[in-house]
């Protein structure tokens, strides 16, 4: 009883903070003036910086560019061997990470004094019991959300490699760092992912421990100077993600033990942070043979509240549209999973500042209220778009309660100086959803693809 109560306080304390946090972020937005003079977007690679570590690759995209900046959002992709470690770290923002394939666990510390949950059974006569915060069993298709500041390692369990595509939210109230993404490993020796820290060859090992004098470390830890300097990463080669020899051996949760447990879910302590926004099962529009979309705010995942973001699946199968429209309170960050799509935008002068085919791997920032519209090539199309918004929303510009389908017949025929019927046309086009199937139309069309071929 008495724990209960101390929750209520704790979580009435947490959205009194969430209400000052959001007044804060109303006057303090950082980067503002980013987006004003957006002449161009483009389709970025992830080409800024690589990092071969013993059991992976990290890449990043140029957090520097203007696009990105706008979006005040840092990207990071992260392929792990089968039996890689990725190192303990943290980072000053906020963090979405979509798991594009593999299988495998993710440990995190949820909240800093909440208990370790996980524990081995006691048995008789034996020293020491090995405790340790939730671990989540992840794969292809999950979201995974991580506030700033919590630290987070992941290991791949499965036959294939893990592929990882990491946002990091800068321009978060939460972050006070100032726009430049930085993360914080608690082990190894690894440059910084970023593409900053790469330079100082004075520095031994680049983990928080080694900017602690190796003396006070042993004793604070209470372990030998030849651990503590272990623990600093001085002479480490393994980089940022290592090789497990073996196989990982951590307590874990009863398999598919991924379910609510009796409603506990959603205290602080046990807050849900996964969501499996890839599955099929999970899409909020489905059309037979156009595509799917699936969107994940802070109703379904209550710690995106926190986090300030939102995420959207979409999949379009052959040919499949999706219909002209807007964000109306959030940017998206783009990332293409696979397939082909031609991708246009659109700004408020009516000009095009995007129109590109994009393949796996790129990314595009489609920002706040400008028009967007994809249309899949012949083997598909799916991205997963970040959403710097809790509840980001979008408006269509047609098919069902659309923007122009609202509208009065008669406002239509004097917007576009129409007929009445052609003013019927245009309300009622595609009355199904905001996917349908559209094959190359026209000469344009057809000979962009022979191009692309
Ligand atoms: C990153 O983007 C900035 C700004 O657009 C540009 O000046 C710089 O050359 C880019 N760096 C790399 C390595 O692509």
């Amino acid at each position: 009883m008495l724990s209960l109560t101390l929750l209520c306080l704790l979580v009435s304390e947490c959205s009194a903070i969430r209400r000052h946090k959001r007044r804060m972020g109303q006057r303090g937005q950082l980067g503002f003036e980013e987006c004003g003079d957006l002449e161009k977007l483009e389709a970025i690679e992830p080409d800024y910086y690589r990092i071969e570590a013993e059991g992976g690759v990290t890449e990043s995209w140029n957090h520097t560019s203007k696009m990105l900046r706008c979006a005040g959002v840092a990207l990071i992709r992260r392929t792990i061997k089968p039996g890689g470690l990725v190192l303990p770290s943290y980072t000053n923002a906020p963090q979405l990470m979509y798991y594009v394939q593999g299988s495998g666990i993710q440990g995190m510390t949820i909240f800093p004094s909440c208990p370790e949950s996980f524990e081995e059974p006691q048995e008789a006569g034996e020293g020491y019991r090995e405790q340790h915060q939730k671990v989540h069993e992840i794969r292809g298709g999950d979201i995974i959300a991580i506030p700033a500041g919590i630290g987070y390692w992941f290991y791949n369990n499965g036959d294939i490699p893990i592929v990882v595509v990491i946002l990091l939210h800068t321009n978060n109230v939460a972050n006070q760092l100032g726009p430049l993404p930085r993360r914080f490993y608690i082990a190894g020796n690894t440059e910084d992912e970023h593409g900053e820290g790469g330079r100082e060859e004075s520095i031994s090992g680049r983990n928080v421990f080694s900017g602690i004098s190796v003396n006070l470390l042993a004793e604070v830890f209470g372990v030998r100077v030849e651990t503590a300097r272990k623990m600093q990463g001085a002479d480490d080669k393994r980089k940022n993600i290592v090789m497990v020899e073996g196989g990982l051996d951590v307590i874990r949760p009863e398999p598919g033990s991924r379910a609510n447990v009796n409603g506990l879910e959603e205290t602080i302590c046990t807050l849900r942070v996964r969501e499996a926004v890839g599955s099929a099962a999970r899409a909020d529009i489905y059309v037979p043979r156009a595509g799917r979309i699936a969107t994940l705010n802070s109703i379904k995942l209550p710690i995106l509240a926190d986090l300030q973001l939102s995420a959207e699946r979409g999949v379009l199968y052959k040919y499949g549209v999706y219909v002209p429209h807007w964000n109306l309170n959030a940017h998206s960050v783009m990332y293409v999973t696979g397939g082909r799509g031609r991708v246009e935008v659109a700004d408020n002068n009516g000009k095009s500042v995007f129109d590109d085919v994009m393949k796996e791997g790129q990314v595009v920032v489609i920002p706040q209220n400008f028009v967007a519209v994809m249309h899949a090539r012949e083997e598909g199309f799916e991205w997963i778009a970040f959403k710097t918004g809790e509840n980001a929303m979008i408006n269509a510009l047609m098919g069902e309660s659309s923007a122009i389908r609202v509208l009065p017949v008669d406002v239509v025929v004097n917007m576009y100086q129409v007929s009445r019927e052609e003013a019927q046309r245009i309300k009622e086009a595609r009355d199904q959803a905001i996917l349908f199937t559209l094959p190359p139309f026209d000469e344009e069309e057809t000979q962009g693809l022979m191009a692309e071929a």
